[in-house]
């Protein structure tokens, strides 16, 4: 709810904080999306270039490419153009059970000298490709093995269906160091993978019955915060500008994560990515400012959250 009187200069307002023990300039984290083409390395670098920038942290794209062929690492390589980012790996959850283990994970955090593992969990992702990685079942208690004693922390994600109060609690019980709720809302993989297929398979139906499923990001971040309400939360799915953002915060999430318009803005240029990246970081500047919020954690727990109404 807006605020006529915020009480705080504009110049005042800070939006640095602390997030699994380092510092951020803002709570903004480009999400895993890319790398193992040349085009892909390309776009990890101005990704990498950009969140050094601006003080943001940055999440590969899944390495298990890179795990498998050493030739396709320097892909993923972004440390000599994003030294002190705070930089996160990412590989599926589910290749657990298709035969990595701890190796495969400490080999993704080698190659790219990341300061955190991601793990995803895409269980309808895998089962709406042709030959998707469908055994899901045991994996908690690989997690709970892997996690025990990984020397990096360990963050699991969703890829656009959400993450749900119950599940992160099972989790957090494991010993995971941070949920990334990454809810329905933005990207959607159901399309995406519908689009793929020919108009007549039965498959791109059943894609497009999905279209509605999963848990929506505010619901899925106030589940997650109402259930543990002390995990680092990254609130992502669907954020598009510097007030969603905002929003993530006040409904419980510690940073924000956006992934598709960062993409399509450094296919553009490097340029075009600082423009977008600017865009949302004032955006959320100015939120802060009119609800009187000073800085990140009186955002956090900020009174002035409303459903929204129609003017
Ligand atoms: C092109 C693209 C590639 C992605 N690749 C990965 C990936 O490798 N690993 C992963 O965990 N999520 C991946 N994601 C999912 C994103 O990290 C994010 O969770 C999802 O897109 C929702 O955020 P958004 O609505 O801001 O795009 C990808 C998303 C996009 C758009």
């Amino acid at each position: 709810m807006h605020s006529a009187l915020p009480e705080i200069d504009l110049d005042d307002v800070s939006t640095a904080c602390l997030f699994l023990g380092r510092s951020l300039a803002a709570p903004l984290l480009i999400s895993s999306m890319t790398g193992g083409t040349p085009a892909a390395g390309e776009l990890n670098e101005r990704l990498a270039r950009v969140a050094q920038e601006y003080g943001l942290a940055l999440a590969l794209g899944s390495v298990r490419a890179a795990v498998e062929n050493d030739s396709l690492a320097p892909t993923f390589q972004v440390r000599r153009w994003a030294p002190d980012v705070f930089l996160l790996c990412n590989l599926g959850a589910v290749q657990l059970n298709y035969g990595y283990g701890r190796d495969e994970c400490l080999r993704a955090v080698e190659i790219t000298g990341a300061d955190a593992l991601v793990l995803h969990l895409n269980p309808l992702q895998e089962a709406f490709q042709p030959s998707g990685n469908t055994r899901f079942a045991g994996l908690l208690r690989k997690i709970e093995a892997l996690v025990r004693d990984f020397p990096v922390p360990v963050v699991v994600k969703e890829v656009g269906w959400g993450i749900s109060g119950d599940i992160a609690r099972q989790l957090v019980d494991c010993g995971v160091a941070a949920i990334d709720v990454a809810g329905a809302g933005g990207t959607s993989w159901s399309e995406i993978e519908s689009l793929r297929m020919e108009p007549d398979d039965l498959r791109r139906k059943v894609a497009e019955d999905f279209r509605g499923w999963g848990i929506p990001t505010a619901e899925a971040i106030r589940q997650v915060r109402a259930e543990c309400p002390s995990i680092p939360l990254i609130g992502s799915g669907g954020l598009r500008s510097g007030v969603d953002l905002a929003k993530a915060l006040a409904l419980g999430a510690d940073i924000g994560g956006i992934a598709l318009p960062f993409l399509k803005a450094a296919a553009v240029s490097e340029d075009a990515l600082r423009h977008e990246v600017m865009r949302v970081l004032h955006g959320l500047r100015l939120a802060m400012f009119c609800i009187g919020a000073k800085n990140i954690p009186s955002l956090r727990c900020t009174n002035r959250l409303r459903e929204e109404w129609t003017t």
